[in-house]
């Protein structure tokens, strides 16, 4: 099977609150986007890679990425999970139903090219496939309803922040997607779209610091982040 590259990048990011959705922030004097897509292409033989856009997406064109020829590009949905099913319908005359697809958020440009090799190599014969994921460190504690009363401490040892890449089979994810979204269930990763088809999608252990910026003070830690890879 061949190796499909999808990037979401079709989110405003309004929790970041710049002027431009956080995939076009500078990062080292590069858009986040491109430096994203430059460490997943420059590590690992992708078939093709496919970019999901808003429609209305005035800073593309002027990324880097957009002149690169290994990389196209299709119109994302409303949410996250919209946007992969689009880049998955585009490419659907081009991918075998077996092929693997990675998605990996537009705005997670600290991945280390050790994680991206060690979940293509765990993953490769697995039936079902999986996602880079971390222990969570911070002791977590459980509301009672919508009062700021504690109700619980819930145990940490099982539990793990899901990171991208994730990588799964191209029509197994298709349909995946299609049901949860059909359902309205809630899916924030691709894995939980797995999950409710009832697959049993596989943790990879990754590095915490492939973090997703989400707000301001993330900028500044990527760089941080990057400069030491
Ligand atoms: O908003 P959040 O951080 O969860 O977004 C994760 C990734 O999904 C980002 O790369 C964002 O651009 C993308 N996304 C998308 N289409 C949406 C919403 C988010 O491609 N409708």
């Amino acid at each position: 099977p061949r190796y499909w590259l999808i990037v979401p990048a079709a989110g405003s990011g309004q929790r970041m609150k710049a002027d431009c959705p956080k995939q076009y922030l500078q990062l080292n004097h590069r858009y986040i986007l491109d430096v994203t897509l430059s460490r997943l292409l420059e590590n690992a033989d992708f078939a093709g890679c496919m970019v999901a856009l808003r429609a209305d997406d005035p800073w593309w064109s002027k990324t880097a990425s957009s002149k690169d020829e290994r990389v196209d590009t299709c119109i994302g949905g409303s949410e996250r999970a919209n946007s992969v099913l689009a880049a998955l319908e585009a490419l659907l005359d081009r991918a075998d139903n077996d092929d693997w697809v990675l998605v990996h958020d537009a705005a997670r440009p600290c991945l280390h090219p050790a994680d991206l090799g060690r979940l293509i190599a765990d993953l490769r014969g697995h039936p079902v496939g999986g996602l880079l994921a971390t222990p969570v460190a911070d002791t977590l504690k459980r509301k009672a309803g919508d009062s700021n009363a504690v109700e619980t401490t819930v145990d940490r040892r099982h539990l793990w922040r899901a990171l991208t890449p994730q990588m799964f089979r191209f029509s197994a994810l298709r349909r995946a997607l299609e049901t949860a979204i059909a359902s309205g269930y809630p899916i924030t990763d691709e894995a939980s779209a797995l999950e409710h088809a009832g697959q049993i999608p596989c943790i990879v252990e990754g590095r915490p610091d492939n973090i997703k910026i989400t707000v301001p003070a993330d900028l500044a830690l990527a760089g941080f982040i990057l400069s030491r890879l």
